[in-house]
């Protein structure tokens, strides 16, 4: 069962950029798309690379190694088909983000 947790402050996440968090013992990637946040896992399928040091394109998460990307709506891999990260349910509740893991 899903536990919400609060992760960070929205204002901890420069725009169009990730964070890196463990919460509750999971590795979650943060992202802050205008006045959006997004949260899939924490380690990109492809070499374990931190996803949270990555960036958004196009609605897209970069993992900062080799540069695959992830839709932040359903995790889908758009570089390699097949591939994909898992989503979690992630809100903003008055100044912070939540994140059910
Ligand atoms: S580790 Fe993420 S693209 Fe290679």
């Amino acid at each position: 069962m899903a536990v919400w947790v609060s992760a960070c402050r929205l204002d901890e996440i420069a725009e169009g950029r990730g964070r890196a968090l463990e919460l509750a013992g999971v590795r979650v990637a943060v992202f802050r798309v205008g006045g959006a946040a997004w949260a899939i896992a924490g380690r990109c399928p492809h070499a374990g690379g931190t996803l949270g040091f990555g960036w958004v394109e196009e609605g897209e998460a970069v993992c900062p190694l080799h540069h695959w990307r992830f839709r932040l709506g359903d995790g889908r891999c758009a570089t390699v088909r097949g591939e994909w990260v898992e989503c979690f349910p992630c809100e903003i509740r008055g100044d912070h983000v939540w994140v059910a893991v």
